[in-house]
């Protein structure tokens, strides 16, 4: 298949905006011949992933290569969280040596113009993308809110040809930047009457676990669901399973006004009640027979003011348990928001640890001899047990703090 390249595009190969864009559009390039691409596609904006813990040493060669060839970022891009606390990772007896490669990532996408949120939640801010806008992003989390919830179009952008993205502004057309490719494949029938927030990410992760790479079309979930629940629900399924594009009925902006199913049928029916709920509650929950809970993390996906604003009512008069440590994860500007609100000191107070531009799940936890963690996300959930070893119990974030604290 002939891949068609614009005048600019053709400038980028030949070297005349410089050799850092030279070698990125040479990348994209390989990729679309690879994917049999018929055309490049001009994004918006990017969202990279530069946490040591899944680039390696690997990830800080290309993205230092890119500094020396004096490439920069074309279009806004964003970083997802780091394998580290960047304020203070020593708080978390993080190797010396861990925290320099961490840090040379962070150097180098300075360097590139990256704008420094490190957060999954980039479009809650300062990375929102409008309806229809193509972008090219990574962390499969805000590819399935960016796609489903805000109606803008990319695939899951593997990490280092979403650098050379935001380089170049340029990513091979397929997949979901064709229209014809999002239309809904499978039906998801939720039977539930009273949904909890703990169920929309287990709804996730069943949906995830159950369609693959189908693009599921949900039914039934009630027209209060907020963008929050729709976050977790997207994380979890595209953890369990690589679902980049959902559709809620009446909901999102390809399901309303509109069949989401572009006039074709359905391939299957998934029906969701609630057996199903407590049955993936009992598979998630790995550590159910676990004596003890080490670690409670809540903040999978990144926290938004008004989650810590309810977590933070919840440590009222209570205390974190000695032998439990206790750590929410959000970022920075959410962080300093909820300080000057006041949701913040009652859970210091408690003995809580609010770390900023991370997670547990791609941090170097397992370094720490965690056996068993509670968490109330199931992407994080769902990752812990084979990225780093641990049981994991699974409920939701009021049962996380009453099995964490003591009365005071
Ligand atoms: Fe975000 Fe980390 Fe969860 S990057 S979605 S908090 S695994």
């Amino acid at each position: 298949m002939e891949l068609y390249l614009t005048g600019e595009e053709k400038q980028m190969l030949k070297g005349e905006f410089g050799e850092g864009i030279k070698f990125a559009i040479e990348i994209i390039v390989n990729i679309a011949h690879a994917l049999e691409a018929r055309e490049l596609v001009e994004i918006k904006s990017s969202h990279i992933l530069a946490h040591y813990g899944s680039l390696h040493d690997a990830g800080i060669e290309l993205m230092e290569k890119l500094v020396r060839l004096g490439a920069r970022c074309r279009v806004p891009a964003t970083v997802d969280p780091a394998s580290i606390d960047l304020e203070n990772w020593k708080a978390y007896q993080i190797p010396e040596e861990y925290a320099q490669k961490q840090m040379r990532l962070c150097d180098a996408t300075k360097n590139l113009g990256v704008i420094q949120n490190w957060s999954c939640i980039p479009y809650q801010g300062p990375n929102i993308p409008k309806p229809g806008d193509n972008i090219a992003w990574a962390e499969s989390s805000a590819v399935s809110f960016a796609n489903s919830v805000i109606g803008a179009r990319t695939n899951r952008t593997p990490a280092g040809l979403d650098v050379c993205a935001a380089i170049t502004g340029r990513i091979p057309k397929v997949g979901l930047y064709l229209k014809e490719n999002r239309a809904g494949t499978v039906l998801v029938d939720i039977k539930l009457k009273n949904i909890k927030n703990l169920d929309y990410h287990t709804i996730g992760y069943i949906v995830g676990k159950t369609v693959g790479v189908e693009i599921p079309v949900i039914k039934g979930l009630p027209e209060t669901v907020t963008a929050n629940n729709l976050k977790c629900l997207g994380a979890a399924a595209a953890s369990s399973g690589s679902v980049a594009l959902y559709h809620v009925y009446g909901v999102t902006p390809e399901a309303t006004g509109v069949d989401p199913f572009g006039g074709k049928k359905p391939k299957k029916v998934i029906v969701i009640s609630e057996s199903e709920i407590r049955e993936a509650e009992r598979k998630i929950s790995t550590g159910a027979h676990s004596e003890k809970v080490d670690i409670i993390t809540l903040g999978c996906p990144h926290l938004d003011i008004d989650e810590i604003k309810e977590i933070s009512k919840l440590f009222v008069n209570r205390k974190v348990k000695k032998d439990v440590e206790f750590w929410i994860y959000t970022n920075k500007e959410n962080r300093d928001k909820a300080i000057e609100k006041g949701y913040i000191k009652p859970l210091v107070e408690a003995g809580v640890k609010i770390s900023v531009q991370t997670c547990a799940t791609i941090s170097p936890i397992s370094i720490l001899g965690f056996r068993c963690m509670m968490t109330d996300s199931a992407k994080c959930a769902n990752i812990v047990p084979t990225e780093h070893g641990m049981e994991v119990i699974y409920a939701s974030t009021e049962e996380c703090v009453e099995a964490g604290t003591i009365t005071v």
